[in-house]
């Protein structure tokens, strides 16, 4: 293990129950590899930018007059980039948002996602570049979504699979960080989740 890239999303700060689990999941991380690199970064300190047309342009054509000229505009989303496939493993420590992922982490997947660094089209299908890595998410929600009727709510864990595996990365570990908003589990949901972080294999 060389390079450990953890992504915190919370904007929470102390009071961030994924932001907790992932203190427990770095603590395991540094002590099992004490060697590797752990790079922290924080999308609600760091305010990536959405998409505009001229770093979209930058970061999707194939023209390399053209991708020359635009270099300064693709800076961000390379450095992102590179970051992502120089690690050999990725967290994400996220809450949910009105169901889904807050949109400065879906602003870090916009920048990363990209034709001919992390997938590309290939015979007809996608193939994904980010090869040869491992992810972990932290989910906090207010609610429970692994069981019950607000299962299908759940545009977190099932669409965060979905977008890892596009770009190649597959061995996807969750631990959920449930009901902090409900009183029946609120107070036993972070201690719960730092005992699944222990278990996981790492
Ligand atoms: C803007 C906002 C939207 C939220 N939307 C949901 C939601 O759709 N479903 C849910 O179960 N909890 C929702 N919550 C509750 C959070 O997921 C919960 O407080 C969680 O602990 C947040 O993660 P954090 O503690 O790491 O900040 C929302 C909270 C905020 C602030």
């Amino acid at each position: 293990m060389k390079q450990i890239l953890m992504i915190r999303v919370s904007p929470r700060g102390k009071d961030s129950a994924s932001r907790s689990v992932a203190d427990t999941l770095a603590a395991r991380l540094t002590d099992l590899y004490p060697s590797a690199k752990l790079v922290q970064r924080d999308l609600a300190a760091e305010h990536l930018p959405h998409l505009d047309d001229i770093t979209l342009r930058a970061i999707s054509t194939q023209d390399p007059a053209e991708a020359e000229s635009l270099k300064e505009a693709a800076r961000q989303s390379d450095r992102l980039t590179e970051e992502l496939l120089e690690s050999d493993l990725l967290v994400i420590a996220t809450p949910m948002w009105n169901f889904g992922i807050p949109a400065a982490l879906k602003a870090w997947i916009d920048l990363v996602v990209r034709p001919g660094k992390t997938f590309r089209y290939a015979d007809g299908g996608v193939l994904g570049l980010a090869k040869d890595k491992k992810a972990i998410l932290l989910v906090a929600s207010g609610g429970v979504f692994t069981e019950g009727p607000w299962r299908p709510w759940d545009f977190v864990e099932p669409y965060l699979r979905q977008i890892l595996g596009f770009i190649g990365i597959v061995d996807v570990q969750t631990v959920r960080v449930e009901g902090m908003n409900l009183p029946q589990l609120a107070a036993d949901a972070v201690p719960k989740a730092n005992k699944a972080v222990e278990e996981l294999a790492l």
